[in-house]
């Protein structure tokens, strides 16, 4: 088995904030994966944008820099390297002025009107209404254009609102593609897979069989530079509101008639539509914040939240534990535990079907607990599935059971190397692709959701709990769930 290279056509990606940390860490290197791969025709470019005046020579040096620092060392080849930097150009503009825009519109138009056109909002959502707007009245916009916008959108529903309907302005809802990186995960496509392409799964895939299902995305990192912007999300607005969101709907969503992007939206919005409100009256008893103090983060010792920002105070959340709850047929009585947080114990996601227990053991207690099965979609790190099932352990000695996982983790094996999520996003773009993208009523119904639990916890003063850094967070998140005589699943 090998993967598979489909060529995109001609396109010219404009990334504004081509030398912040997103186009740094994540957009080129992506980018020069797919060149390295030969997904690239030689016509394509790249071109960075924004308010720092430097040439295209200066953007080329950083894309080096940022290629060599975050591109493995087996992947880096010299002349893919030069190949790639050499599709590279920089044009300095500015959002909240005139200056730079014509020139940037002339260096398009140099490759005519009817090639494909991204441009990629790298930058904060303070900008992206400006943007959108100079993007469209400086006359850039053709009928084969497309903006990607990164999160957050917005940092409640009116200003979600107020954001979509300003892009909305001057972009069509076909050209615009929200980005959530946690849609292009490899184990998320995985789950598609598993849950549509085989009959085994989806006949035990509801209240009837399910006992419930966790989702964590716990992170090792702390805040790394992004204070501002961190500040004042947390970790609802920045994990919950997007990435944790889009997940549990691919979980629990009904079966699409069509993997094509309005089929697979629909259904999402139908799960979000279905999310039980947590408000004040609930707050309390179904979510936790935490915020980490000084601790040890992988073999160092690593400081408090609060010394992190540099400030004695802030009330912001770098943790929350959520037991969220789907009113429909078929989960309803499933709880959905959710959690995130910063300079946890170690970086892992994982989304963790818990099946119900068998109903009657014929088994001698001499066999062991008979456990529930359980079925683990690893996100990060070592992708991968694994269904624990119970067996007999081999051998002699009677009957003893014993927990073992199915492993249905194939790229190693096969030598493929996983692509990371934003290179399978950004050629979506190119191709056109909206599937993995989230549609703006989709958003607002996120926030929809999200919103009461901010407002509940200013209204009952639910400030967050200190956690040490390099452990699973408060003890309240452990709590949220042994309460209902569950655990967090262990990480092998
Ligand atoms: C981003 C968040 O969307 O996702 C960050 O803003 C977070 O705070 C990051 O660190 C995690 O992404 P990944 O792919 O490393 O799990």
């Amino acid at each position: 088995m090998s993967s598979q290279i489909i060529p995109v056509e001609p396109f010219d990606y404009v990334v504004f904030g081509g030398n912040g940390d997103l186009a740094e860490r994540k957009l080129l290197p992506a980018l020069y994966h797919r060149d390295l791969d030969g997904q690239l025709p030689s016509e394509a470019r790249i071109i960075g944008a924004s308010r720092t005046d430097l040439s295209d020579d200066d953007f080329r040096a950083f894309a080096r820099a940022a290629i060599e620092r975050f591109v493995r060392a087996a992947d880096l080849e010299t002349q893919a390297l030069e190949r790639f930097l050499a599709r590279l150009h920089y044009r300095r503009v500015d959002a909240r002025s005139d200056g730079g825009w014509a020139e940037l519109a002339a260096l398009l138009d140099e490759a005519g009107r009817t090639r494909i056109r991204a441009f990629y909002l790298a930058v904060g959502p303070a900008l992206f209404g400006d943007l959108a707007s100079r993007i469209s009245t400086s006359g850039m916009v053709t009928e084969h254009t497309r903006i990607v916008v990164e999160k957050p959108v917005g940092r409640d529903l009116e200003s979600a609102r107020a954001l979509n309907r300003t892009i909305g302005e001057h972009f069509s809802e076909e050209q615009i593609f929200r980005i959530d990186h946690y849609l292009g995960k490899e184990t998320v496509q995985n789950l598609m897979a598993l849950r549509f392409a085989n009959a085994l799964y989806e006949p035990i895939w509801n209240s009837t069989h399910i006992d419930h299902v966790q989702i964590t995305v716990a992170e090792s990192v702390g805040l790394e530079g992004r204070a501002g912007y961190y500040d004042k999300a947390g970790a609802l607005r920045d994990m919950v509101q997007n990435h944790i969101v889009q997940l549990m709907c691919l979980v629990a969503l009904e079966p699409p008639s069509a993997m094509n992007a309005d089929a697979l939206r629909d259904e999402k919005l139908k799960v979000l539509r279905a999310l039980k409100p947590i408000g004040a009256d609930r707050v309390e008893s179904r979510t936790v914040r935490g915020q980490y103090r000084a601790g040890a983060s992988d073999g160092a010792a690593v400081k408090s939240y609060l010394d992190d920002l540099g400030s004695g105070e802030s009330d912001t959340e770098t943790y929350v534990a959520i037991k969220a709850e789907i009113g429909n047929w078929r989960w309803a009585g499933v709880p959905f535990y959710l959690r995130t947080g910063k300079r946890l114990s170690q970086r892992m996601s994982e989304i963790v079907v818990t099946f119900r227990p068998i109903p009657h053991s014929i088994f001698e207690s001499s066999a062991g607990n008979v456990q529930q099965n359980q079925l683990v979609l690893r996100l990060q790190p070592d992708e991968g599935v694994k269904q624990w099932l119970m067996i007999k352990d081999p051998g002699p000695g009677g009957m003893r059971l014993r927990h073992v996982p199915l492993d249905m983790s194939f790229a190693q094996s096969f030598q493929v190397r996983n692509p990371d999520a934003y290179e399978r996003l950004l050629m979506d773009v190119i191709r056109g692709n909206q599937t993995l993208f989230m549609r703006r009523d989709e958003v607002e119904a996120a926030w929809e959701w999200v919103d009461p639990i901010l407002k509940g916890w200013e209204e009952k003063g639910v400030k967050p709990q200190g956690y040490t850094a390099g452990t699973w967070g408060p003890s309240a998140g452990v709590a949220l769930i042994e309460r209902d005589g569950r655990t967090w699943h262990e990480p092998d």
